[in-house]
C-alpha cells in the first residue's frame, strides 16, 4: 500500500511506462490522486486488471458516480449525453448492448474495408511530400472521423459541421468549447435521427433506429446518448492507435523493413501496437459498490478504481519482454479493448482501420521517417487517453 499516493500528473501522461515501472515493486494496486484531488485506486497487474474489469462489484452507473464525486472538482463528464451504455450497469447495460450488437451484426465490418481504403487514399493524396507533415493533424485525426461519418450515415452536406462539433472533444479543449460543441450536437443529432426514421438508409444509425422499434425499445434519450457514445468511443481511441503505431514503428527501422517485406504481418503488428502503446492508458472510471479485496489490499466500498490497461499490457508476469515490439508474439491477449461486459463494441472496426492506415502509409511512402530535427512529440494531457498531440514526419525521408 502506498503511504503517499502519487498524483496522476504530467509525469504519468508523458511517460506512463516509467511511472508504472516505479510503482510495480509495491504490487498491483496503488492509491493515487486524480482530477485535481480525488482519491482513486490504480490497478497495474494484468491478472488483477482482467479480473476487476469483469467484476460486478465494480460499477459504472453515471449518476451514482456523480454522487460519489466531490463537488467543485473536474472529474466525470456531467452531460446527459454521457449517461450512455459505457456508463451503465446491468440490467440497463445488458439491454442497450444487445441492441447495439444487433445493429453492428447487421453490418459486417469487413464490408467497410473499401470505403476505409478510399478515405485513407484521399488523405494520403492530400499530404505534402515536400515538407514535414504533422501526421496526427493531417491523417490520424481525419481518418476515423470520416469512417465514423460513413458508418453512421452522416449526410455529405453536414460532414464539415459535424467534424467541427466533434473535434473539441479531443484532448484538453476548454470546457466552454466542449459545452458549445455539445449543444450543437444535442441540437443536430435528434434531427438526424428523425431523418433516419423517416427515410432509412444503409447505415448504422438507420439500423439502430430500426432495432429501437423492436420489443426492447430504446427511449429517445437512450438512442441519442448511444449515438453520441458511438461517435466518441471510436474517435480519439482510433486516432491514438494510428498515431502511436506509426510513432513506435518509425523508431525501429528493422521493424519497418520487416513489415514492408511481409504485409501479412499487418494484423499481428496492429495487435502488438495495441498492446505496446495502448490508445487508452486507463479504462473508464469504475467504483466499488462493496469492499473488494485485491491480493492483500482491501479497496473500501464507494471508491473510484482506474484499471491501467497500458500497465497491464506491460506486465512481465504476463508478457515476455513487454517493452519490446514483437510482431510474432504468441497469445497476445492484451487488454487494450477492455474485458468483460464493456468489451469494446468497435474492436473489429478499429483493427481494420489500424491495418488499412498502416498498410496504406507503408505502401505510399517507402522512405517515410520521423523528423528528428523537431522536438520530441508530446502526449495529450489526459489520464484516460494515451495519444500524441503531433507527429512530425517526412514522407520522402
Ligand atoms: C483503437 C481503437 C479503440 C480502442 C483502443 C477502444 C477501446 C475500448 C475500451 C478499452 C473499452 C472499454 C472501456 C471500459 O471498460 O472502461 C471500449 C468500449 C467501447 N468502445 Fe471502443 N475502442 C476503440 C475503438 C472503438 C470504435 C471504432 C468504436 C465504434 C465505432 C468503439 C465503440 C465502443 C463502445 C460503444 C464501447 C462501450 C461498450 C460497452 O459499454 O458495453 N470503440 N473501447
Amino acid at each position: 500500500m502506498d503511504l503517499h499516493p502519487e498524483s496522476l500528473g504530467s509525469k504519468f501522461v508523458e511517460d506512463p511506462q516509467a511511472f508504472y515501472r516505479r510503482l510495480r515493486p509495491s504490487g498491483p494496486v496503488h492509491q493515487v490522486i486524480v482530477w485535481g484531488g480525488v482519491r482513486a485506486w490504480l490497478i497495474t497487474g494484468y491478472e488483477e486488471a482482467k479480473a476487476l474489469l469483469a467484476d460486478p462489484r465494480l460499477a459504472k452507473d453515471h449518476f451514482k458516480a456523480l454522487e460519489l464525486f466531490p463537488p467543485g472538482l473536474g472529474g466525470p463528464h456531467r452531460s446527459p449525453l454521457s449517461a450512455n451504455m459505457l456508463h451503465a450497469d446491468p440490467p440497463d447495460h445488458t439491454r442497450l448492448r444487445k441492441l447495439v450488437n444487433k445493429a453492428f451484426a447487421a453490418r459486417a465490418v469487413q464490408h467497410l474495408r473499401p470505403r476505409i481504403e478510399q478515405i485513407a487514399e484521399e488523405l494520403i493524396g492530400d499530404l505534402d511530400t515536400r515538407v514535414t507533415v504533422d501526421l496526427i493533424q493531417s491523417f490520424a485525426l481525419p481518418l476515423p472521423i470520416r469512417v465514423i461519418s460513413a458508418l453512421l450515415g452522416i449526410p455529405e452536406a453536414d460532414r464539415a459541421a459535424f467534424v467541427s462539433w466533434i473535434e473539441p472533444f479531443i484532448g484538453s479543449t476548454s470546457a466552454a468549447r466542449q459545452r458549445s460543441a455539445e449543444e450543437a450536437l444535442g441540437d443536430y443529432l435528434p434531427r438526424l435521427l428523425a431523418d433516419k426514421r423517416a427515410q432509412p438508409d444503409d447505415d448504422l444509425l438507420s439500423e439502430l433506429v430500426a432495432v429501437s422499434e423492436d420489443d426492447d425499445r430504446l427511449s429517445e434519450a437512450e438512442l441519442l446518448s448511444m449515438t453520441f457514445l458511438l461517435i466518441m468511443a471510436g474517435y480519439e481511441t482510433t486516432v491514438n492507435l494510428i498515431g502511436n503505431s506509426v510513432f513506435a514503428l518509425l523508431r525501429d527501422r528493422d521493424k519497418v523493413a520487416r513489415l514492408r517485406a511481409d504485409p501479412t504481418l499487418l494484423p499481428a503488428a496492429v495487435e502488438e501496437f495495441l498492446r505496446l502503446e495502448s490508445p487508452l492508458n486507463t479504462a473508464t472510471t469504475r467504483f466499488t459498490i462493496e469492499p473488494v479485496r485485491v491480493g492483500d489490499v482491501e479497496i473500501p466500498a464507494n471508491e473510484f478504481v482506474l484499471v491501467a490497461l497500458l500497465a497491464a499490457n506491460h506486465d512481465e508476469a504476463r508478457f515476455n519482454h513487454p517493452e519490446e515490439l514483437d510482431f510474432t508474439r504468441s497469445a497476445n491477449q492484451h487488454l487494450a479493448f477492455g474485458h468483460g461486459i464493456h468489451y469494446c463494441v468497435g474492436a473489429p472496426l478499429a483493427r481494420l482501420e489500424g491495418e488499412v492506415a498502416l498498410g496504406r502509409l507503408l505502401d505510399s511512402f517507402p522512405n517515410m521517417a520521423l523528423d528528428t530535427t523537431k522536438p520530441v512529440p508530446q502526449y495529450r494531457k489526459s489520464t484516460l487517453m494515451h495519444g500524441l498531440r503531433t507527429l512530425p514526419v517526412v514522407l520522402n525521408g
